[in-house]
């Protein structure tokens, strides 16, 4: 068996898989969020610690003989700031992804590199969620803290440390600091330099799949996995969930839809000049990319309709009813900005639109449009892929909008390419397995590994009648966000 840990925000899930790739048993244990002041949002590094311990415990009192389990990786929530000190211990709350403070720092860092220079380098645009703006939060507001900092970590890379005792971080996760040479694979001088941020807060850079250590003696004590048992590095949550997914060649893009969407193609090459707009990141497989768009309100835009205007029926019967609507919704757009929005837009003042209103229209309608605005928002981030001469030719849906066929027709019109879904869905989790996989030996490659572990459903085609009303439609939709940008201002 391998074990793949997958460290959310809300949970840390451990799956554990056997040498066919099945999963065998699945365990979950929640950890607290604490939003202190509007914009805050931090974990005890420690929660993390104990709730990967005791499921992991959990899994192998399952298990009639846990020698059996040859290695374990992590896929981790991204971005989170964990700052040691000189005996590695945490030197206060980890920053999470989510924590909205560093506005100013993010300026401060387009000032200081310069946009041109931070798109060349990092290959991302300077975003609240991303871990330099919280290092200069904290040099900032809380120097006494930043003067005891040895190193810093993100949040999958201290639990493996806890397990494993070694102090690294894997290339996928590196590309979320904004202190990354990402086409170059190497900390930036420059980024650091120009930040007033030491290199040697720093840590070894690793592969996702390289072995770091093994369980350490005490931690096998309290969780029953053995000393055996073989720890590698793992990958970001968005680089595992590619990799569970097979987006393992060129031409594979994901599609996600969770609170929030997600779409992340496959890239051969770190070179490509995005300007910032999309993400740009490095792989779990070795000297491979991805790109991907974030909206941020996908599922939530649909959850926040329902909520609002449709209590009383279940999500199903709301698809339904969006069912019996028509493409188009019959002449209605929805823009799915209700908390502001990521890509290609990162403007948190924007607000949400429906256009094209009639008397005629029925709540069947409003929900067919919701859905078709949140697809062309994720839309927005394959056109721009397309743009620099990425074929997206094959999209693989999970998450929500993979649930419905009435969603996954949508996505195959309004993306016009094939969509299938997964046989088995297991996110992030199954990508931290394959790692350990192939870091265990039982695969040369992550794509080998993949071909016998992740299996694909159903497949829809796009309609070309459908395809053109939508492309139609997509360039109304995209004027919307023009027309409506001094609402909230
Ligand atoms: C990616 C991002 C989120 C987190 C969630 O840029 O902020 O997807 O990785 O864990």
């Amino acid at each position: 068996y391998v074990i793949g840990v997958d460290l959310g925000t809300s949970a840390v899930k451990v799956l554990l898989v056997s040498k066919q790739g099945e999963v065998v048993d699945s365990i979950s244990k929640s950890y607290p969020l604490y939003h202190d002041q509007p914009g805050h949002s931090e974990q005890d590094p420690e929660d993390w610690v104990i709730a990967t311990k005791e499921a992991l415990k959990d899994l192998t009192d399952h298990l009639a003989d846990p020698e059996q389990i040859e290695g374990l990786s992590f896929s981790g929530q991204m971005h989170g700031l964990v700052l040691l000190d000189k005996d590695n211990q945490p030197l206060r709350r980890a920053i999470l992804w989510n924590d909205t403070r560093t506005t100013a720092e993010c300026r401060e860092i387009e000032r200081n590199v310069g946009l041109e220079q931070l798109h060349a380098l990092a290959k991302n645009p300077a975003l609240e969620g991303f871990t330099l703006p919280k290092l200069l939060w904290v040099k900032k507001n809380e120097p006494e803290i930043f003067a005891k900092a040895e190193l810093f970590l993100l949040p999958k890379d201290y639990v493996r440390y806890r397990l494993a005792g070694d102090l690294s971080m894997d290339y996928s996760d590196a590309a979320g600091t904004l202190l990354l040479d990402v086409a170059g694979k190497a900390w930036s001088k420059e980024l650091c330099e120009k930040n007033n941020i030491p290199l040697s807060l720093c840590p070894t850079l690793v592969g996702s799949y390289q072995q770091t250590g093994t369980i350490q003696l005490e931690v096998a004590e309290e969780t029953g996995l053995s000393t055996t048992c073989k720890v590698f590095a793992g990958g970001a949550d968005n680089a595992c969930g590619a990799i569970g997914a097979g987006i393992l060649e060129d031409g594979l893009t994901l599609s996600s839809t969770g609170t929030s969407g997600v779409v992340l193609s496959y890239e051969e090459t770190g070179d490509k000049d995005f300007q910032g707009q999309v993400h740009y990141f490095n792989h779990g497989d070795p000297n491979a990319y991805y790109t991907m768009g974030v909206t941020l309100s996908a599922g939530y835009s649909l959850s926040w309709f329902k909520d609002v205007f449709a209590k009383d029926i279940s999500f199903d019967e709301l698809v339904r009813e969006a069912g019996e609507s028509k493409v188009g919704a019959k002449g209605m757009l929805f823009t799915p900005y209700i908390v502001g929005e990521r890509t290609p837009h990162p403007d948190s003042a924007i607000r949400a639109s429906f256009v094209g209103a009639h008397a005629s229209h029925d709540r069947g309608d409003f929900a067919r449009a919701v859905i078709e605005g949140i697809t062309f928002s994720l839309n927005e981030s394959v056109e721009i892929f397309r743009n620099k001469g990425k074929t997206i030719a094959k999209v693989v849906a999970s998450g929500g909008g993979a649930k419905s066929d009435l969603w996954l027709q949508i996505q195959a019109d309004v993306f016009n390419a094939e969509v299938v879904t997964l046989a088995n869905e297991q996110g992030p989790g199954m990508g931290a397995a394959i790692l350990a996989a192939v870091g265990s030996g039982w695969y040369p490659t992550l794509k080998d590994c993949a071909q016998d572990f992740v299996h694909y459903q159903k497949t829809y085609q796009p309609i070309s009648e459908n395809v053109s009303r939508y492309q139609a439609l997509f360039k109304l939709y995209q004027q919307v966000y023009h027309a409506t940008k001094k609402i909230n201002h």
